[in-house]
């Protein structure tokens, strides 16, 4: 037997020395999805700047170098969690316009266009630099205009086309190429950008210099605003004046749970997120469905049924909590959470009622996450939706518009475009946010800041942020591993799990004999995480894309 016993422990270091290393450092750390963007935040933690100046920071820097999802013509959320115990969430969120009915994306059929993804029509109010300026005011240490400056900079100057955003480009050129402006700036007028050559953005360099001089109040006021509007009236946009004068980022009370003794601190409405995150770790936590071990056919299949569970809760009573009550408190009951663990059958998948279309799921947002030394936490998803979200655009300005209507329920009770089925709380009406999927989370242990992260990915973002979080907790994965660990997602409807690779053939059988209808997948989402241990911080950028970490 003692034999056995080493052989099992020179097994597991071994399995230990081959799991990818976080980047450590020991004061600040930066994650985020592309270079320049993770150096523009770095540089303002090096200068003293805190967390939020650098995810101000960040947040322009990635308008520029990340068209698909860093965006001024979007929204998101940014979790604080400050060194002095505060937890703040800020919802800067697109509002649908105040010229938008319930049934705009329906045809004279009754049947769904695709309006609500492409094209003018497609966008919500954008939140960004309303939700980065509040951020600023109620946060900011350093001057607005130091931190826009770098991404006025990046646009001017241009930076060097990655591999990846050649190819992203490339790929998006039936999207892109549909609008002249997105053409001529994101395909160089058909001639693509190969890697390696500059991408210069003057118009979007002009149009971040306003907003580096003037704040929001050029974007949402003046000559940003005009000129939007006016491009919006002349394609048949809803989006006008009044619309973008009294749009509003709003300060939210983040929901709070605990998981195995450390506190969840995550995104409430008009996320979805966070209600999934503990909804689903509360089924777990009276499991001992970790047991068999990471990657088991017998742990996928609770992680999803506790998926399944969730997102029929989240097409049923979720939506914007400005527009009606919402029963948060009862999804997150104990009596709830006790039922749904025991509706699973552990040797059986439950069968989702309802039909099912084709999916396919598009969402390209973007998560970055940034902790500074003297350990404030910043934690961002914010997003164009789609990538490259409408694919519009704006004429002069430089930016890419969102197609966030697509997030509301364009026919209640109907799957949409892409599959979710959602209800009458996420049906449209003017000035309401879509429903979204968005968890920005941040993990205490002991009172103290642990771990945070966030994914893009649409509804794949709740279940990518829920397993890089049992797998740093329940499987006991260094942060690293835990990102790059591949992943399962159930939406409900669909009723099929989509699995990336990487699990085994006899994993994956013995899913399918447990009634699960799988699908492979290439990708599901891009995290960004941070986990504080040991006195090192230690940033875990996502194997799945391009993201870099740096600290020091
Ligand atoms: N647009 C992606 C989400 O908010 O869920």
């Amino acid at each position: 037997m003692p034999v056995f016993r080493s052989s099992v422990l020179l097994l597991a270091a071994a399995a230990c020395l081959f799991a990818r290393q976080p980047v450590r450092a020991r004061h600040a750390m930066v994650v985020t999805r592309e270079t320049h963007a993770t150096q523009a935040g770095l540089k303002v933690l090096r200068a003293g700047g805190n967390a939020v100046d650098a995810a101000i920071a960040v947040g322009f820097a990635l308008a520029v170098t990340h068209p698909a999802a860093g965006n001024l013509g979007g929204g998101g959320f940014l979790l604080v969690r400050r060194a002095n115990g505060e937890t703040v969430f800020l919802d800067f969120r697109e509002r649908a316009p105040l010229r938008a009915s319930r049934d705009m994306y329906l045809n004279a059929g009754g049947g769904l266009t695709d309006a609500s993804r492409v094209g003018y029509l497609a966008s919500g109010v954008p939140g960004t630099v309303r939700g980065l300026e509040l951020a600023h005011r109620r946060f900011g240490s350093r001057k607005w205009a130091d931190l826009v400056e770098p991404a006025v900079q990046l646009a001017a100057q241009g930076f060097p086309v990655s591999y990846g955003l050649a190819q992203s480009l490339r790929s998006s050129r039936e999207l892109l190429g549909g609008h002249p402006e997105s053409k001529r700036i994101f395909l160089n007028n058909g001639a693509f950008h190969e890697p390696g050559a500059r991408l210069v953005q003057p118009e979007l360099a002009r149009t971040l210099a306003r907003i580096r001089d003037q704040g929001s109040r050029d974007f949402y006021e003046g000559e940003t605003a005009r000129r939007l509007a006016a491009d919006m009236a002349a394609n048949g946009g809803l989006i006008g004046l009044e619309d973008l004068r009294s749009y509003q980022a709003v300060e939210r009370k983040p929901l709070a749970g605990r998981y195995r003794g450390l506190e969840i601190l995550t995104a409430p409405p008009p996320s979805s997120g966070g209600i999934g995150i503990l909804q689903m770790l509360g089924v777990l936590e009276g499991t001992d469905y970790q047991a068999p071990g990471a990657g088991s056919a017998a742990s996928l299949h609770y992680l999803a049924e506790a998926m399944r569970r969730f997102f029929f809760d989240r097409a049923r009573y979720l939506g914007d909590p400005d527009f009606g009550p919402l029963p948060v408190e009862k999804l997150l009951s104990r009596e709830r959470i006790e039922r749904q663990r025991a509706s699973i059958d552990p040797a059986r998948a439950t069968p989702s009622s309802g039909l099912a279309p084709d999916w396919l799921e598009p969402s390209q947002t973007t998560h970055y996450t940034v902790v500074d030394a003297q350990g404030n936490v910043a934690a961002v998803t914010y997003t164009l939706n789609g990538s490259y979200g409408s694919g519009v655009t704006a004429r002069g300005l430089g930016f890419l518009l969102n197609n966030e209507m697509d997030d509301f329920a364009a026919k209640p009770g109907h799957p949409n475009l892409f599959g979710l089925v959602q209800g009458e709380a996420n049906a449209i009406a003017p000035r309401k946010r879509p429903l979204s999927s968005m968890t920005p989370t941040i993990v205490l242990r002991g009172g103290r800041f642990y771990m945070a992260l966030g994914s893009p990915g649409g509804p794949t973002i709740i279940n990518t942020v829920l397993q890089v979080l049992v797998n740093v907790v329940d499987f006991g994965m260094n942060v690293q591993e835990a990102v790059d660990w591949p992943r399962i997602h159930h939406q409900w409807l669909p009723d099929e799990l989509l699995v990336e690779r990487g699990f085994s053939p006899d994993t994956i059988a013995l899913l399918k004999s447990r009634g699960h209808q799988v699908r492979m997948r290439q990708s599901i989402g891009d995290v960004a995480a941070v986990v504080s241990d040991g006195g090192w911080l230690q940033g875990a950028p996502d194997g799945r894309s391009e993201a870099t970490a740096e600290g020091y």
